[in-house]
């Protein structure tokens, strides 16, 4: 198996320098593990989700569309568990005032007793025994801050999902099975946050939750499984750093019955890591629900008189961390025959790129940057491009390069009188000369590949 090289360092850097991520709160010096999107990053996480959106929704008469609210009744937590099972047991250090997950491998003997010794003052003794620590974020609603005003930032989107079930099925008129989509912020308060924006405190979600025929279930289970696959192959990250991860009795969560991770090969000391899960949650969650509020959630099916509670399978997926995937998948430093300097590129499939594509007048004159304006502006209609008028060519290519950009027009010369303009290739360098009349399509066309 490859041994994939860590750029994680190198991705941080380039991602701040050139607009993809930054620190949230950077000029105050940070707040822990949450990350703001530049305009790169943006443009590249909406273009990812588009395309989830898309698979999920769009392209399938069986998958609603939903948009349900960060702040949802406490009740709905309780009943799924959140309260009394979302916790991580952790320590404190009497000395230092630093915490830790009681499972850390740099803690060297056991909490709570004298020889146990802390991680970072390397003080005996001081480390207490392990307390369960919830990872729900809690604030008040309304004016008054007492424990009957307690409310949560949701720790999933799936909830939402959940108490919306008969709405979406009732007003759509869907049949079973059909699936309830959505994408949206989530909130915890990670313990062990890090390794850039792969696990932070606030971060989104793409989640999918199929409902299903009790009996059926694993049929769909194994149906999602192999789509979702697919779908993560088709963003281009490389099939030998993609592999399923099944989880064990032991790493099962609560809810679910059967359970796969996608991972992804973040290279390094990161190796494979969980990028998605998909679940069979069987009854539970629609179960809960119905016991903690009162409210049957029950599918009457016409055709075989039959009333049940219906099963879930879930695909949840989160797009920060798919955008990391992507970044590390494409990131790579090479030589660039002829030329002293090599040049760093992103290798981002272009239909997912930020910019699609970079324009350029090969000198400030001759006609030639008006000629480049407008055919800048006529393809911004159609996708985003950037106007490059700065520096020498090559510096310009790279600089697309770095950010993935997969095609560099460049008017020339010739490009007045034959009305024609150099179009180059971010992976093969190969550079063709395209009629500017056929600009759009040539570059459309290429996109949706
Ligand atoms: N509703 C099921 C659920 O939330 P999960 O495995 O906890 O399942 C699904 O989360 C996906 O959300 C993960 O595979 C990951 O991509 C993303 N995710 C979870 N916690 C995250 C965090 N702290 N930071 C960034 N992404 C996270």
């Amino acid at each position: 198996m490859p041994n994939y090289p860590d750029v994680m360092d190198k991705l941080v850097s380039l991602c701040k320098r050139r607009g993809f991520v930054f620190q949230s709160s950077e000029i105050y010096g940070g707040t822990g593990s949450v990350w703001d999107y530049g305009p790169l990053g943006v443009e590249l996480k909406r273009n990812l989700q588009d395309r989830w959106w898309n698979a999920m929704v769009r392209q399938r008469d069986d998958i609603e569309g939903l948009d349900s609210a960060i702040l949802m009744h406490p009740r709905v937590w309780e009943a799924s568990g959140h309260v009394g099972g979302f916790v991580d047991p952790l320590v404190d250090c009497s000395n230092c005032k630093k915490r830790f997950r009681a499972d850390d491998p740099k803690i060297k003997g056991t909490p709570g007793t004298p020889d146990a010794q802390c991680p970072a003052c390397g003080m005996k003794g001081t480390l207490s025994a392990p307390r369960l620590f919830n990872l729900m974020f809690k604030t008040f609603m309304g004016p008054v801050e007492d424990t009957a005003a307690i409310i949560y930032l949701r720790p999933e989107t799936a909830q939402g999902t959940y108490v919306n079930f008969l709405n979406v099925q009732q007003s759509t008129r869907q049949k079973i099975p059909f699936g309830i989509a959505q994408i949206g912020k989530a909130f915890r308060n990670e313990i062990t946050p890090g390794n850039f924006i792969f696990r932070t405190r606030e971060f989104e979600q793409m989640e999918m939750q199929f409902f299903v025929e009790p009996g059926t279930d694993m049929e769909w289970f194994e149906y999602w499984k192999a789509e979702r696959m697919k779908w993560h192959q088709g963003l281009g990250l490389a099939h030998e750093r993609l592999q399923y991860h099944q989880h064990t009795n032991e790493e099962l969560a609560h809810y679910a019955r059967a359970a796969f991770d996608v991972q992804f090969d973040f290279g390094g000391t990161l190796g494979f890591q969980e990028i998605e899960g998909i679940h069979n949650r069987g009854d539970f969650d629609l179960g809960q629900h119905q016991k903690f509020s009162g409210k049957k959630l029950e599918y009457f099916d016409h055709a075989s008189n039959k009333r049940y509670t219906p099963f879930v399978v879930e695909s949840a997926v989160g797009p920060n961390r798919t955008l990391l995937a992507l970044l590390v998948n494409g990131y790579r430093e090479e030589a660039v025959e002829g030329e002293s300097e090599g040049r760093t590129v992103l290798g981002l499939k272009a239909a997912l790129a930020p910019i699609k594509a970079g324009v350029f007048p090969l000198v400030k004159k001759d006609g030639m940057p008006e000629m480049a304006h407008r055919i800048a502006n006529d393809l911004r209609n159609a996708f985003p491009v950037f106007y490059d008028d700065s520096g020498a060519i090559g510096r310009r290519y790279r600089r697309q390069d770095e950010i993935g950009t997969p095609f560099c027009i460049t008017v020339d010369g010739e490009s007045a009188g034959a009305n024609t303009v150099t179009v180059r290739d971010r992976d093969t360098l190969a550079q063709e000369r395209i009629a500017v009349d056929r600009l759009r399509e040539y570059i459309g066309t290429r996109i949706a590949e």
